[in-house]
């Protein structure tokens, strides 16, 4: 069983993958991580994002047990994924990567952009859950608050917007609702409400 969840930044897709993961038994890849963590080390080495053959290489010694969501959190380094996102070199050998993880037994959620598209187009569900932008703003700036870090809602609403416009708009894998996707707005419900509609919606396919 594979369950593809697509959707734009903080549209709250990594939470409800993880629970759902947990609620169904399944293993859980956050496929935004795999793009940081080769961002990441491009940044720490001093490297060009858009040195492809260098990128591909990281991609290739990339080890999934050793990503750490914390130290990969970051504002910067989520540009920068979303920046090298853009190398068809890249993509695939990550989605390479990305397949393999989902092809393991019982099973798996993957949280992305094109996993419905690209990785797992034969996915048994596909969610493509979304918020409006400014609703994705308010909740990414209440996050950085709670967290005790600075935040400005119209700066991180303008960033949003920018990040969705890129990952929308390039022409390899761009972030798209797949035909066979079902569609979660969750613009007007809490987290509690969204995971009860996730479950009602894998639990039907
Ligand atoms: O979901 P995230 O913010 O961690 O993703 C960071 C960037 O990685 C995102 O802006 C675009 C890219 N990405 C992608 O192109 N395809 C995916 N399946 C996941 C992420």
């Amino acid at each position: 069983m594979i369950i593809a969840i697509d959707g734009p930044a903080a549209s709250g897709k990594g939470t409800l993958s993880r629970r759902l993961a947990r609620h169904f038994g399944l293993r859980h890849l956050d496929t935004g991580l795999t793009y940081r963590a080769v961002a990441a080390a491009l940044l720490a080495n001093g490297l060009p994002l858009g040195d492809e053959a260098i990128a591909v290489e990281i991609a290739h010694n990339l080890d999934l047990a050793q990503m750490d969501k914390s130290v990969l959190a970051s504002h910067e380094i989520g540009e920068a994924a979303s920046r090298i996102a853009v190398l068809g070199g890249l993509r695939k050998e990550l989605v390479d990567l990305q397949r393999r993880f989902a092809e393991k037994p019982p099973g798996a959620v993957l949280d992305g952009r094109d996993i419905g598209t690209v990785v797992c187009p034969d996915a048994t569900v596909k969610l493509f859950v979304t918020a409006s932008a400014q609703a994705r703003a308010r909740r990414r700036t209440d996050e950085m608050i709670a967290k005790g870090q600075e935040a400005n809602y119209v700066s991180v609403l303008e960033d949003l917007k920018r990040r969705d416009e890129r990952d929308s708009q390039r022409t390899v894998a761009p972030m798209k609702q797949a035909e066979d996707a079902v569609l979660l707005d969750t613009t007007e419900m809490d987290i509690e409400t969204a995971f009860q509609a996730a479950v009602d919606i894998v639990s039907r396919a």
